[in-house]
């Protein structure tokens, strides 16, 4: 069921709140989100009554808890489907964003609550760019699906369009086909197998993407063909840096 929420400050907050008595599937969405939580402690930028600004509940308590970053490539999977049916053609930017071309369009910002070994509950907070043409923050790159398309969409409509193509592959995950979603994954993956530069806190260096743990590690190969896998925040894009040589 959606709830339509006219003002709030964070949906992923709100649901939250109401988690507990609330059915799996349940959706929580708002025209105005006025304090949007982002990855990494940001915040997130949303026009009022432009965006879809949403928060999922799921209870994927059959997951195991070290295969939690299933969800994110269930979800991220639904993403693009649903942006490919509007015509675009997405990439999925490890761990937890959705491009359309150089630019993101989408945000995930998953919650879990882990429950002995497996995931009790999890919020999936979602923020999808759709009819904003200009963003004010310092977000480096935003676009939206009115900027690539020319097209705005109905909000009201085309949520529950969204969450179906995002329930669809989160049941193929619940039926275990992670083979289908494992390689519609790779498939979509942002730079994937393209040389590119790279940053740890420690280093920069070229690399390209060979692959994605299970767990979430990002496998990268360097130019002296050493694979290693990196944890969220142990590793960026350079993307300013490529685009400048
Ligand atoms: C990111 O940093 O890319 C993740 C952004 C997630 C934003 C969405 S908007 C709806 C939901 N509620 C929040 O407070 N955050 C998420």
């Amino acid at each position: 069921m959606i709830t339509w929420l006219s003002e709030i400050d964070s949906t992923n907050r709100y649901a939250a709140q109401r988690s507990a008595d609330a059915p799996e599937g349940s959706v929580w969405a708002a025209f105005t989100q006025t304090a949007g939580r982002g990855q990494q402690h940001n915040s997130w930028e949303s026009e009022p009554h432009k965006n879809l600004t949403f928060s999922l509940l799921l209870r994927p308590v059959w997951l195991p808890a070290e295969e939690q970053f299933y969800l994110s490539k269930a979800v991220s999977l639904g993403i693009t489907g649903f942006l490919r049916q509007h015509g675009l053609e997405p990439a999925i930017k490890w761990p937890n964003d959705v491009y359309a071309g150089d630019r993101k369009i989408a945000g995930i910002l998953i919650e879990n609550q882990i429950t002995g070994s497996g995931i009790g509950s999890s919020i999936v907070g979602i923020g999808l760019n759709v009819n904003q043409e200009r963003f004010f923050s310092d977000a480096p790159n935003p676009t939206s699906i009115v900027l690539e398309t020319g097209r705005t969409l109905d909000l009201q409509q085309a949520l529950p369009e969204l969450t179906a193509c995002i329930l669809n592959r989160y049941e193929s995950l619940r039926a275990g086909d992670r083979p289908s979603l494992d390689a519609d994954y790779h498939a979509q993956l942002y730079r994937c197998n393209q040389w590119h530069l790279f940053a740890t806190d420690a280093t920069r260096f070229r690399a390209r993407i060979v692959g994605v743990r299970p767990s979430g590690e990002l496998l990268l190969e360097d130019e002296q063909r050493q694979t290693r896998a990196y944890l969220f925040k142990e590793v960026h894009f350079c993307l300013k840096a490529d685009e400048t040589g």
